[in-house]
């Protein structure tokens, strides 16, 4: 990290804008409550790969579970008082569990007023909340530090945001700021995909008939980790023929085989963004003409989808989708393939275009998908095709998959696409297949 930064490429100033933002907008006698993840088990004493609440980390950059942080508006020059509860230190448990940055941490690097022992949290937070009018916090799921029964205590104050419901509560405020990225964040997403883009182009070289699916998810999980990231973004989808009609397949446990595609939904998380990108490619490096007329038509309309990622043409990613529909539907007529009625969107693409992207592969996911696009918002863009075994389609066409999905920030007049590294051209893919094969 650089001096000043509290999480790898984000400074102290940042997180302080982000929380000075957030308690600017409240009224007067506010108090934010955020809580982390708890630890997760797997099973007996072996717990699951610790990932951050993507709403705390935002606000503070804290990366340990089993904490909160307090955030009480006031009329100091800072205008609110921070107040972080945090794991003690422990020379003991930390032997068991790695170092934990304490109270002392919790000051000193976060920026907190004051650090509380997290055990005390139960006990406390319920009275500092009745010090304010007004209390804003999330509906508490079993993976947050936020006892249920707290939970219906601070509910049950007046002027609490009704965190019962989905459009009440804290991350509501939050989505808000999280859907328009930084310069910051959004050099940490380019870095995000780039890795995955480099780690596409390694296991597109080392794809041939004789791998089995789980051996090219570890290659690319691989490649990613050995440039930086920490772990993949999500569980990938890597689908060998027609697997891919499966949208969420992920027991990528099956051979591959000559002759068919591999697709591969697959992303590196760097620094707590996400990556979200999707090839299709052929597994013995040649398309045949039948998967080279439908990876066309996806093609068209990934790219054309692209262009129109802009603020100054104002749509919404529902606008894009329904665009993308137009061109898929076109791409298929003019290939003779007449889908069945009502069949377009229920098994040829019954997937939307796009999301937004950012800490969170579904980020800020309260937010409307027909809210106009602004400049700085980053989304996908992942129009696909999947033709079933029906004899409704033409033989050559049935059990092929294809997704094209690429990670894009909105610009003004121009589109920045951040996953631009993975080969998606035709000749592209096949050259990149073609060169591992040397
Ligand atoms: N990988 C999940 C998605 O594409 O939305
Ligand atoms: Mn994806
Ligand atoms: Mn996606």
């Amino acid at each position: 990290m650089k001096q000043g930064e509290i999480t790898p490429g984000l400074s102290a100033a940042e997180y302080e804008v982000r929380r000075t933002m957030l308690m600017k907008s409240l009224p007067k006698s506010s108090v934010v409550i955020s809580t982390s993840h708890k630890t997760r088990y797997m099973t007996n004493n072996i717990f699951y790969p610790f990932h951050q609440q993507t709403d705390f980390y935002y606000l503070c950059g804290f990366n340990e579970p089993d904490s909160a942080l307090v955030l009480e508006k006031d009329d100091s020059p800072r205008g609110y008082k921070m107040t972080m509860f945090v794991a003690p230190k422990s020379a003991n448990i930390e032997m068991w569990e790695g170092a934990r940055t304490g109270a002392d941490g919790a000051k000193e690097i976060f920026g907190a007023d004051e650090a509380i022992d997290a055990n005390l949290f139960r006990y406390r937070i319920v009275d500092m909340a009745s010090r304010h009018e007004n209390v804003y916090f999330d509906y508490p799921t079993p993976s947050l530090f936020m006892p249920m029964d707290i939970a219906k205590k601070l509910h049950n104050k007046p002027g609490s945001a009704d965190a019962f419901s989905t459009t009440r509560g804290l991350s509501p405020l939050i989505q808000e700021m999280r859907v328009v990225k930084s310069e910051a964040e959004i050099k940490i997403m380019r870095q995000a995909g780039e890795i995955s883009g480099k780690a596409f182009i390694e296991t597109m070289q080392f794809t041939n008939p004789s791998r089995l699916e789980h051996q090219i998810y570890a290659k690319f999980d691989y490649e990613c980790r050995m440039r930086g990231s920490q772990m993949m973004a999500y569980v990938p989808v890597v689908a060998g023929g027609s697997n891919a009609l499966t949208m969420h397949y992920v027991n990528n446990d099956q051979p591959l085989h000559d002759g068919e595609l591999i697709l591969m939904d697959a992303g590196g998380e760097l620094n707590a963004y996400a990556s979200d990108i999707t090839r299709t490619w052929p597994v013995n490096g040649k398309f045949t003409q039948a998967q080279k007329d439908l990876y066309e038509v996806v093609l068209h309309a990934n790219k054309e989808c692209i262009k129109l990622c802009t603020e100054e043409h104002g749509l919404s990613l529902n606008q894009i989708h329904d665009e993308s529909m137009r061109l898929t539907k076109e791409g298929l007529q003019r290939l003779g393939i007449t889908p069945l009625p009502h069949d377009m969107d229920r098994r040829l693409y019954p997937h939307h275009v796009g999301h937004y992207l950012g800490m969170d592969v579904h980020d800020t996911g309260d937010i409307s998908r027909s809210r106009p696009l602004k400049t700085g918002m980053v989304i996908t863009i992942e129009p696909g095709l999947y033709i079933p075994r029906d004899g409704a389609y033409p033989e050559e066409y049935q059990g092929i998959g294809i997704r094209i999905e690429d990670n894009v920030v909105i610009g003004k007049t121009v589109p920045y696409v951040l996953s631009v590294t993975a080969p998606k051209e035709i000749v592209d893919v096949e050259y990149c297949c073609a060169s591992g094969r040397e």
